[in-house]
Parts: C-alpha cells; structure tokens; sequence
C-alpha cells in the first residue's frame, strides 16, 4: 500500500467510526467534528488533529445566585483563592458579579476545567449555579488572566443574560449597553451578537 492509500483508509475508517459514534455519548462535539471534518478534505493532516485536540481548551460558562451578598472584601478573598489555584492548574476566564449574582467562565484542559466547576457547584456561597454553555475550542479567550473580575451595574448585567441565554436577540440593545470590554468579549464569545 502506498501512503496515499493508507492515508485514504485512514480517513474512511475516520468517517466510519464517527457515523458509528453519532447519537451516542462518544460522538464528537462541535469542535472536535469540525477538526474531523477539515480532516476528511484533506486541508489537515492526522498528526495536525491530534495535536490539535491535545490542545483543546474547555469552556464552561455558568450563572448562580450568592447566598448573602459579597462585599469587597469577600469578592478580593474568593479572588485570591481562585487566582493561586486556577494559576496552578492552567485555569483562566472571567468572574462577573452584580447584586448577588454571578456569571463565571473556566477555560483550561478538560480535567482541571471539571474538577474545578465540580467543588465551585458545591461551594455553600452560592445556589441555583446553572451551566450556560459547555463547549471545546482551539483558543482561550482570557488567555492573560488567572480570573478576570468585573462588577457591573444591573441594567449591564440583566443585557449579559439576557444576550447569553437568547444569543443575537437584541443586538443593538445589547451593543448599547454592554460597554464593558471583558463583558463584550464574553457575548461575542458565546452569543451572537
Ligand atoms: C462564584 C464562585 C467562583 C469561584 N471561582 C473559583 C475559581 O475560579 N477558582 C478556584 O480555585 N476556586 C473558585 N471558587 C471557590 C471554589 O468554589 C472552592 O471554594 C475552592 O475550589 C476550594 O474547594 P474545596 O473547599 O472543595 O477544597 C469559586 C467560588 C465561587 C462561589
């Protein structure tokens, strides 16, 4: 077998295994089928897509609901804990609290990442924590910070919701009123605006 043969086996028996994993809990997500995809037509060799998904960085997006209201110093010291640890493990994203409420994004690799969001769903500070958005992508989008944190005015924060949870539903309104640059890079990352 010449190695273009072989590397046309591959991407049939490639195909073949992902037609088998569809419907299944083993079929691929949304970035790792996009990788496969690119595969298939050639524009990406094997080793490329395995390195690719070695390199995969987990999102996971949640809100929740403080129990009592943060004041500065509670929010500085659940900073610097999670500042030391994410540091440790390769975690960064983004912290948004207003009025008792909190949307938070972790990216890193997928063990941290879950391990992670595991001990934040059962920490007694807060309730209701609630999954926006899980996904796989090829980049950070707060690559510079160990836990990016923004306060933000109500109204601010009523338009983040409300963009994450009906994405490009209200553009304009929400391009009017979202100024924060980390809120708005969060919204063109998970919603559509
Ligand atoms: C809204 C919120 C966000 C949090 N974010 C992080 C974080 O990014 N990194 C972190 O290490 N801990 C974070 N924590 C703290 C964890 O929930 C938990 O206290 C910490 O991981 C220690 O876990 P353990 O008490 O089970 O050992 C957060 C807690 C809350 C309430």
């Amino acid at each position: 077998m010449d190695d273009l043969s072989t590397e046309a086996a591959r991407r049939r028996a490639i195909a073949w295994a992902t037609a088998l994993a569809a419907n299944t809990p083993l079929e691929p997500q949304a970035y790792e089928q996009a990788l496969l995809d690119e595969y298939a037509v050639g524009a990406l060799s094997l080793e490329q897509v395995l390195r690719l998904l070695d390199e995969r960085v987990k999102h996971v997006l949640y809100r929740s609901r403080a129990t009592q209201a943060f004041d500065e110093e509670e929010l500085s010291e659940l900073l610097a804990e999670s500042r030391s640890w994410n540091g440790r493990h390769g975690i960064t994203g983004l912290l948004c609290y207003s009025n008792r409420q909190f949307v938070q994004l972790l990216e890193g690799k997928s063990n941290p990442v879950d391990l992670l969001y595991a001990r934040i769903q059962r920490d007694p500070r807060h309730q209701q924590v609630t999954t926006l958005s899980t996904a796989h992508s090829a980049q950070r989008f707060f690559a510079d910070w160990q836990m990016g944190f923004v306060t933000v005015d109500e109204g601010e924060f009523h338009w983040v919701l409300t963009s994450l949870d009906h994405p490009s539903h209200n553009a304009s309104l929400i391009e009017q009123y979202v100024q924060d640059p980390h809120l708005r890079t969060l919204l063109e990352a998970f919603s559509q605006v």
